[in-house]
């Protein structure tokens, strides 16, 4: 509203058309707890985009720009400092605009922005997690696992129709050698027990053992051929293994608040790569090599390494043949118009080589498949060792937030405090890991993690609380009347003004699929509401001064709960 009142007089003024100053006031940064309630635009801004000439002085163009523009009832005052222009805005109606429409539709609020129309909307496919049955679950598949929900969360409030599919790494030589170690090694008594723990243990010691065992070596080849024949004994073994271990993953997810539409894997892809090198035959795109070996020329495509392989010389497919069958397949059963895969950047070779496949298979919808890469995470280990498991990272986290908890003064009497301090726990591992760039590395460290000030999950969650409670205490009456006019001061000010930054934030948020602009967002959000408990009290104020920071305190709270239910974290009600 605020930022199309002053394009649409600049449009007016001086020409040109929305679509380059819409964008243009939604670039000034969110800068950091420096907020003004003005909208500003640099002069370079105005003259990248040719509305200030560079040929003339710089600054008598921007004070003539600044006495042309018109002063309505939203800008109260165009000024030309050195290098910028500042538009003041009414701040009343600042105060009556974002509160009554944070009031009329919590949920609508930013994600219904004008400046979010000119995003493609659609079916948006999102494969995440995507761990390796009977391997390690390690800390890139925890990675994987909450920026995949994190995105599919967010296309999802921003209209997209959304499909969650876990591929599951379930097909491929290992499981000949856990199939032929789980026959000598194994116990179904304790794959009853503890089904990923058991089934690691049987694959790890398989794996030791078949470096001087020559016999379990045939035996692991012989079984994996038979799966590939699909004989029924081997595949049943297979079968229980996958089911046991999805139940468990299930199990995980449902504590993360994660949730899948599809579970699909790589065993169920490999039926079709056949139809893949008939389809590449059938193109001339499949060349043969000396070795025996079928690839795919990807030179024309500006590829470096030109060459993509999709069949061994033996005949069986490999996971780059097993990732075109599912996109294929994908592509057929849900009609996507977009497709992000979420992986660490190791792979991104492969999937550059993936959509290239694909391009020259002729498939257009290619250009709008999209690799998410993230970094590594360093040193994440718990008291009982390196991490093996996803489940040991949660625990950890519940259980040094319990202990936490138990030690501070200011924890409330909570009813079920394992609950909290597992969602709590949750919520400073996703925020850790979101607060940076994701491709970066980084390191982890518990102590930085889970403290309760300074900017952690803890802290988002603490104000959420802290937000919760003391509208609990005062009663809902947020459906009632407010005077803005109680909302005119510089704490007050910058919140308004900050929550109308949301929009943008969203925007950025969507444009480079990274979550950091959002996590920013709401930190800054908390810093605000912390400053603003004590310096705009309820208990004590006049009754309309109160009601009005209720409703301010209100709509701040939404907009923090939405936020952090896009990242994938649960806002608790006390803690
Ligand atoms: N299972 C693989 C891994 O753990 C990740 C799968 C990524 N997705 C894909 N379509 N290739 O490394």
């Amino acid at each position: 509203f605020f930022r199309r009142s002053v394009s649409s007089q600049l449009v007016r003024r001086c020409g040109g058309s929305e679509e380059v100053f819409i964008p243009l006031l939604s670039a000034v940064p969110v800068s950091k707890r420096q907020l003004t309630p003005d909208f500003r635009l640099t002069v370079s801004s105005l003259v990248q985009n040719g509305i200030l000439s560079p040929e003339e002085d710089l600054q008598s163009q921007t004070e003539r720009l600044a006495k042309q523009l018109e002063v309505n009832s939203v800008i109260e005052d165009v000024t030309a400092g050195r290098g910028v222009l500042t538009f003041r805005v009414n701040k009343l109606l600042l105060a009556q605009k974002v509160l009554s429409e944070l009031r009329e539709d919590p949920q609508a609020f930013g994600v219904k922005s004008e400046i979010l129309r000119s995003l493609p909307r659609g079916r948006t496919l999102v494969e995440f997690s995507s761990p390796n049955i009977a391997k390690k679950f390690h800390a890139g598949h925890l990675r994987s696992t909450i920026i995949g929900h994190f995105i599919a969360n967010l296309k999802q409030a921003l209209g997209n129709d959304v499909i969650r599919v876990n591929y599951l790494g379930d097909w491929g030589m290992q499981f000949g050698l856990l199939g032929a170690g789980f026959q000598r090694l194994g116990s179904e008594e304790k794959l009853k027990e503890n089904a990923l723990q058991h089934l690691f243990e049987v694959y790890v010691q398989a794996n030791r053992e078949a470096e001087h065992d020559e016999s379990l070596r045939l035996d692991a080849a012989e079984f994996f051929r038979r799966l590939e024949q699909h004989e029924e004994q081997a595949l049943l073994l297979w079968k229980q293994f996958r089911e046991i271990t999805v139940q468990e993953y299930r199990r995980i997810y449902q504590r993360l608040g994660v949730h899948f539409d599809h579970y699909s894997g790589e065993s169920f892809h490999q039926s079709k790569t056949q139809e893949v090198l008939n389809d590449l035959r059938t193109h001339g795109l499949l060349k043969m090599t000396e070795k025996g070996t079928g690839v795919v020329d990807l030179s024309e495509q500006g590829d470096t390494s030109s060459y993509s392989t999709v069949v061994r010389s033996d005949g069986t497919s490999l996971y780059i043949t097993r990732d075109v069958a599912a996109a294929l397949e994908r592509k057929q059963t849900f009609g996507f118009d977009e497709m992000i895969y979420v992986t660490d950047k190791s792979q991104s070779v492969h999937f550059q080589q993936l959509f290239q496949i694909l391009r020259v298979m002729g498939r257009h919808w290619a250009q709008r498949c999209v690799h998410v890469p993230f970094g590594l995470v360093k040193g994440m280990s718990t008291r009982r060792g390196d991490v093996v498991f996803l489940e040991d990272v949660i625990d950890e986290a519940r259980n040094r937030m319990l202990h936490n908890m138990n030690q501070s003064k200011t924890s409330k009497v909570v009813c079920d405090p394992e609950l909290i301090a597992d969602q709590i726990g949750i919520s400073a591992l996703i925020i850790q890991d979101f607060k940076g760039p994701l491709t970066a590395d980084y390191v982890f460290d518990w102590e930085r993690v889970l403290q309760a000030q300074g900017d952690t999950g803890v802290f988002l969650q603490y104000t959420h609380a802290r937000l919760r409670s003391l509208l609990r205490m005062h009663g809902d009456e947020t459906h009632t009347h407010f005077d803005a006019s109680h909302l005119q001061d510089r704490r007050s000010i910058s919140i308004l003004q900050h929550l109308l930054r949301y929009d943008e934030v969203l925007l950025q948020s969507a444009l480079e699929l990274q979550p950091r602009y959002l996590v920013n967002f709401l930190l800054t959000l908390c810093h605000l509401v912390s400053s603003a408990h004590r310096d705009l009290p309820v208990k004590g104020s006049a009754t309309d001064v109160a009601q009005a920071r209720l409703h301010l305190f209100a709509g701040t709270c939404s907009v923090l709960a939405n936020g952090m239910k896009i990242l994938g974290v649960t806002p608790v009600e006390k803690m």
